[in-house]
């Protein structure tokens, strides 16, 4: 049986992903980890842990004999810049004591990469899983860094370590973190309240973004699938939607039509001229057959219904 530890379990992706891994493992197998404190309401076996300590991550491999890690926990992209030391003694040291005790413990890991290992060199346009990876934010450079670790531990070791490149990712469940692509996701809280939203980014500003069931669904199959198949050992590109901000405000006024915008572009701008517009996803296509199902449209009446019953 599996039993699996989440570390950042409370984060934007940790949410989701805890609960649908309770829901097909049993609650008892998913152990949910989070650094300063457990949500008033969380259902389930939960642990406060800093992933940089070895020895209060070794305790809970062994006292709940886990044989799976999701290794979220991670300082986003404007977190990052806030703080770019911390977020190097996070993103890389973090991982690199996840991945020696699961070599050690011989554990399967998923570990998040992300749109940010791509830098202004890189092509915008249908980006390609293999092409230039010069990032110029800290966010970036940890995740190049950490991609060629979980390979390496891979060569070497023979870990089982997975890896997708998440887009923006677009949820309800938790409040938005401090990233670039964030914005799409407070946009609907403004809406909701009815307050005009600022927008960091231009109203053009396309970016690679999907939303979160899609990612969860995507990130359990890439566990699942046959590691045979899989071709890709530092992280696969994984892509849905692309849009802008005047294009996500254009399709959830046509359901909140008193939402008002404006543009007050700040140093994340900079973040997102540096990352692509559209990814080719191909590799994850055609190994393990992943397909998005969530279209702008679809995304933003989801957000928009779920959101609402959160908020009443
Ligand atoms: N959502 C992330 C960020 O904007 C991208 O990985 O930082």
């Amino acid at each position: 049986m599996k039993k699996i530890l989440v570390t950042g379990a409370f984060g934007l992706v940790g949410t989701d992903l805890v609960l649908a891994l309770q829901e097909k493992y049993g609650k008892d197998n998913v152990i949910a980890a989070g650094l300063t404190q457990i949500p008033a309401g969380f259902s389930g076996i939960s642990e406060l842990a800093d992933v940089r300590d070895k020895g209060r991550i070794e305790e809970l491999l062994s006292r709940y004999a886990i044989t799976e890690v999701y290794h979220l926990a991670g300082l986003l992209s404007a977190g990052g810049e806030k703080n770019p030391n911390l977020a190097w003694d996070i993103n890389l040291n973090g991982l690199k004591v996840i991945l020696d005790l699961a070599v050690q413990y011989k554990l399967k890991v998923f570990w998040p990469s992300s749109i940010a290992v791509f830098g202004p060199t890189t092509p915008k346009e249908k980006t390609p899983q293999h092409t230039i990876l010069e990032p110029s934010t800290i966010y970036g450079a940890t995740k190049v860094a950490g991609e060629l670790l979980c390979q390496y531990y891979n060569l070497k070791y023979g870990l089982d370590v997975r890896s997708l490149r998440y887009p923006g990712l677009i949820a309800y469940k938790a409040e938005p973190g401090d990233g670039t692509t964030e914005y799409a996701v407070s946009i609907f809280y403004n809406a909701l309240r009815n307050k005009p939203f600022v927008c960091f980014l231009k109203k053009d500003a396309v970016l690679p973004m999907m939303y979160i069931d899609d990612a969860i669904r995507g990130t359990i199959a890439l566990m699942d699938a046959d590691p045979k198949k899989l071709t890709v050992h530092t992280s696969y590109n994984f892509s849905a939607i692309s849009f802008s901000p005047q294009e996500i405000f254009d399709e959830i006024k046509k359901q909140v039509p008193t939402l008002k915008i404006s543009y007050q572009p700040d140093e994340r701008q900079k973040t997102a001229d540096s990352w692509p517009k559209i990814i080719d996803d191909s590799f994850a296509r055609v190994d393990w057959q992943w397909q998005h199902e969530y279209t702008l449209e679809k995304m933003v009446s989801e957000m928009l219904k779920q959101l609402k019953r959160k908020l009443s």
